[in-house]
């Protein structure tokens, strides 16, 4: 089994207030320390990212669920990178296809993006993923390697030291169909054979490579049981205790295999 230190990342999306949400990272703090062999990450909303933090306790890491592709200046609305590093983010999700596609973020502004969250000093989370008319064409896997070399070209091996990629194919987020582990690992495969042509073979060993679409508790040990899968993105499982619990065990029993 490859020595990457498995990750598992909780998005929020635009879930839970100030009160729930600090309950529930309170219990994540908990199972993320009673199952301390992989990273766990939290992305909340922007409003709550200090309070989170703090309810973490350091247990677990939070990140912001985007950043601008801007430094700093008159950019109503958007929130640089700098800045979440500032609150205590760790990492940031860049690309989610919930950006892709619902607010057309394409993948040269995502280019600017990841070099923002790279001088910030956050881990960037790169997302890419098919649609399902792209899965049904074929075109899947043209897909997932047109997005990494859209947005990686322009950055050099070494800014990528720390990039983790999550491989989310847009018809299993929040649908309850779940890739079949055959198919995500193969999309993995992808995905590392695409950074290992940008790159190195040895980068492309490095890179944490997760899963993200309608993972929970019953399906997550079948995932992270593939050499390819280092772990998983979650949505909707990650607002629940025991389902987010379950998951974050999976992951850290991938850890001591
Ligand atoms: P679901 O787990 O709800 O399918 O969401 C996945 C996702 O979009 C994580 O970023």
């Amino acid at each position: 089994m490859a020595k990457r230190v498995p990750f598992v990342g909780g998005n929020w999306k635009m879930n839970l207030a100030r009160a729930s949400g600090a309950e529930l990272a309170a219990s994540i703090a908990a199972a993320a320390r009673r199952h301390a062999g992989a990273e766990v990450c939290v992305f909340p909303p922007f409003p709550y990212l200090e309070v989170i933090h703090s309810a973490l306790g350091g247990a677990a890491a939070v990140g912001g669920q985007d950043c601008s592709d801007q430094k700093s200046g008159a950019f109503t609305g958007q929130v640089a990178a700098s800045m979440l590093k500032d609150v205590g983010c760790g990492a940031v999700l860049i690309g989610h296809s919930e950006r892709r596609h619902g607010l057309g973020e394409h993948d040269a502004l995502l280019s600017e993006k990841l070099r923002r969250a790279v001088e910030a000093g956050l881990v960037p989370v790169l997302c890419v993923g098919e649609t399902l008319g792209e899965r049904e064409s074929g075109r899947a896997h043209d897909t997932i390697e047109t997005q990494l070399r859209g947005c990686l070209t322009a950055h050099s091996e070494d800014s990528m030291a720390r990039l983790v990629v999550a491989y989310e194919p847009v018809w299993a987020i929040g649908t309850g169909r779940t890739a079949t582990p055959d198919d995500a690992a193969d999309a993995h495969r992808t995905v590392r054979r695409t950074l290992a042509d940008l790159y190195s073979a040895s980068f492309s060993e490095s890179v944490r490579v997760i899963y993200g679409g309608s993972v929970n508790a019953k399906n997550a040990d079948d995932l992270f049981q593939r050499e390819e899968i280092d772990g998983g993105l979650v949505g909707g499982a990650s607002l629940k205790t025991d389902e987010f619990t379950a998951i974050i065990a999976a992951a850290s029993a991938r850890a001591a295999r």
